[in-house]
């Protein structure tokens, strides 16, 4: 099929919904950070499938070892049997966090299942009017209404309400502003440690201090949205232990969980997780014996391959030669990097056009707005990649600087 075609079906048989974010070819497969398109072409992935999902690489030979050999033995059972495939990913997760899991199938799921849990906790622990959650102004936790209601940008809002409910919105890293918003009638504080999908901003130590001290203080569930971060994308298992004593209640994990295959997470710790009691929650699909022996699969390359190291060094890396095309082009201007999870602000509305020229040199870079580039390789990225990467992006931004 070549893009012509795709764009033809897409007008007749697809909702008019991501348009304007396709990219300019029809891909047909991958492999570590490749891809290659259906006329040949090759890329190299720099956005992890786009949004920060393929962290051990597309097509992980044991991922998909997994999946072919799980597919083969039993794709599906619902949460009326127990399977071991879910089991066994429960036990791994709780070994890297703590706490007991709920499986479900994409990150807006999880945060869904993280407002409810901590709903159920104020309503238990001292009734309906415990009800509000707290979340910082432009974050982003999802689509779906509650998930919706949480993501504080209003642009996604608009055209959908009302939502629910019992949201309350604070500007980011503002202890003060969160102290004024936290109150008896709090139930839960969700934050992403690094705002991701606005553009890598992380969260001070002094800002998680408050929300953790706060949410003791006042009974309410600390919430960390690890939907992106979480699975090694900034060099640890999760952002939020790149801070000290700062540990949350409940951690929402999904994107690299399933190494490509749709599984989410929601994670809980003690006495919260109690508050969730048999017909508060469920999913029909979520925690399948696939996607669990996917996640677990992911979770062994992880470790056997080092990718938290190498995300560390390999990011370090990219974060540097970034700065050196800082210093060689007025375009760029601030850089933010946690591992693979990497920002860069331009001076000027140009991300488009960078983008544009990226994807035809075939490097494929995502933008937040139009003046900023939003880089999230696969973990798996090699020194060599991300070096030809550079190159790339540097050719690209010298020539528009020129201009
Ligand atoms: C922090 C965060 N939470 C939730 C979501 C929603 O995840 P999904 O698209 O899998 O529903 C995203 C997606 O970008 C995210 O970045």
């Amino acid at each position: 099929m070549n893009l012509d075609e795709a764009k033809a079906l897409e007008r007749s048989y697809l909702l008019d919904l991501y348009v304007p974010i396709r990219m300019p070819m029809v891909m047909a497969r991958g492999e570590g950070a490749r891809l290659w398109d259906t006329e040949g072409k090759e890329y190299l992935d720099f956005i992890s499938g786009g949004r920060a999902v393929t962290g051990v690489g597309h097509c992980h030979p044991k991922v998909a070892e997994a999946v072919r050999e799980q597919a083969a033995r039993l794709i599906h059972l619902s949460n009326d049997f127990y399977t071991e495939p879910q089991l066994h990913l429960a036990q791994r997760l709780s070994n890297l966090f703590g706490g007991r899991c709920f499986f479900c199938n994409s990150g807006a799921e999880a945060v869904e299942a993280a407002i409810k849990l901590a709903r159920k906790h104020g309503y238990k622990s001292v009734g309906p009017e415990k009800h509000e959650i707290v979340t910082a102004e432009n974050s982003f936790h999802g689509r779906t209404m509650g998930a919706l209601a949480a993501t504080g940008q209003p642009k996604y809002h608009q055209g959908f309400k009302p939502l629910p409910e019992g949201f309350v919105h604070v500007l980011f890293n503002d202890v003060a502003a969160l102290r004024k918003a936290v109150s008896e009638k709090t139930c839960g504080v969700m934050l992403e440690p690094i705002l991701g999908e606005s553009g890598v901003y992380p969260a001070t130590q002094e800002y998680l201090e408050a929300a953790r001290e706060l949410c003791n203080s006042h009974g309410a569930v600390l919430i960390y949205d690890e939907v992106q971060t979480g699975v090694g994308r900034t060099g640890k298992w999760f952002a939020y232990q790149h801070y000290a004593d700062v540990d949350p209640d409940v951690l929402t994990l999904a994107k690299g969980l399933g190494g490509g295959v749709p599984i989410g997470a929601m994670l809980a710790r003690e006495p919260e997780a109690a508050s969730f009691t048999p017909g508060d929650h469920a999913s029909t699909f979520g925690g399948g014996a696939l996607p669990a022996a996917a996640a677990l699969a992911v979770l062994d390359v992880m470790e056997q391959e080092e990718l938290l190291e190498n995300a560390v060094r390999v990011g370090g890396r990219l974060a540097e030669g970034l700065r050196e095309l800082q210093a060689k082009t007025p375009l760029i201007g601030e850089i933010r990097a946690r591992g693979l999870m990497i920002a860069v602000d331009l001076t000027r509305s140009v991300a488009g056009e960078v983008k544009a020229e990226c994807i035809s040199r075939g490097l494929l870079i995502i933008t937040v707005g139009d003046s900023m580039l939003r880089l999230l390789p696969p973990l798996v990225l090699s020194e060599e990649q991300a070096d030809r990467g550079l190159a790339v992006l540097g050719d690209v931004l010298a020539e528009l600087s020129r201009e």
